[in-house]
């Protein structure tokens, strides 16, 4: 199957789990679009956040993709039950970690930083009702922190302010885990490990995600027995400069494209 697996984000954050993906898939094309031009989706209304998933979806099933991955949380919780009704291919989607946080907390007390789409769909709602029985879940929007990634500002000192202004009244609440509910997020992890003490646990769904995907390529028979290596194309309809430098693969071919 030489078909590629297609990811579709907001925006660049998504590479962090074509990271995931790619590692534990090596033999696997993929084909990612990143609207940032569109980007924060955490902030539009469900039905602008479907209408812009499906065109992305779309654009990667007319490239011939066997798969979408949906690498934004915001698209996943609000659109993905739509394309998996309306499309024949499998997709995969990015749910906030709750289910291991949960597991993992011994103060039965979890954070979640994630956008307002995602906090607020109904999709989120019933993955904490059924896997955080006896947990507090702290929600926290993370307005603002999407748009500082985009603009490549990751290490800045308004980051750093805007981070330590999220989590500081969950740390005053005592949680031991942090959720990271959007797949931008996981680029903080710097600026996190200098603001949040060491025992706090901080989770995300890239691995878990890549695992899920490699599995269910397996399930219908779709993994690729290419022999050598594949290629990764990016397309961005924004400026290609933070993009390319997220990924940090010199075998990426990035580039702009007016989808
Ligand atoms: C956003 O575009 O607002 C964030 C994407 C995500 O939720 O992963």
């Amino acid at each position: 199957m030489a078909k590629p697996i297609g990811i579709f984000d907001s925006g660049v954050g998504g590479t962090s789990i074509w990271k995931e993906v790619a590692k534990i898939l090596p033999s696997e094309k993929t084909i990612y679009l990143a609207d940032s031009a569109n980007a924060p989706y955490g902030e539009k209304s469900k039905e602008e956040i479907l209408r812009l998933s499906i065109k992305n979806t779309e654009y990667l099933l007319g490239q011939g993709c066997k798969i979408v991955l949906v690498a934004c949380n915001t698209a996943t919780t609000n659109a993905i039950d739509y394309l998996r009704s309306h499309y024949a291919v499998p997709f995969i989607g990015i749910e906030p970690a709750i289910k291991p946080a949960a597991l993992h907390t011994k103060t039965k007390k979890v954070g979640v930083l994630a956008t307002k789409g995602t906090l607020s769909s109904s999709l989120f709602h019933n993955t904490s009702k059924l896997f955080a029985e006896g947990i507090t879940v702290l929600e926290q929007e993370g307005k603002g922190l999407v748009e500082f990634i985009e603009a490549g500002k990751i290490q800045s000192k308004e980051m750093k302010t805007l981070l330590q202004g999220f989590l500081q009244p969950m740390l005053d609440q005592n949680i031991d885990c942090l959720v990271l509910g959007c797949t931008h997020y996981p680029y903080l992890m710097p600026v996190l490990k200098d603001i949040l003490p060491e025992h706090i646990n901080i989770i995300d769904s890239g691995e878990a995600v890549a695992r899920q995907t490699k599995a269910v390529l397996e399930q219908h028979k779709l993994l690729s027995d290419f022999d050598g290596d594949p290629v990764h194309v990016f397309y961005t309809n924004a400026e290609v400069k933070v993009l390319k430098e997220l990924i940090d693969s010199p075998t990426a071919q990035v580039s702009y494209l007016d989808f």
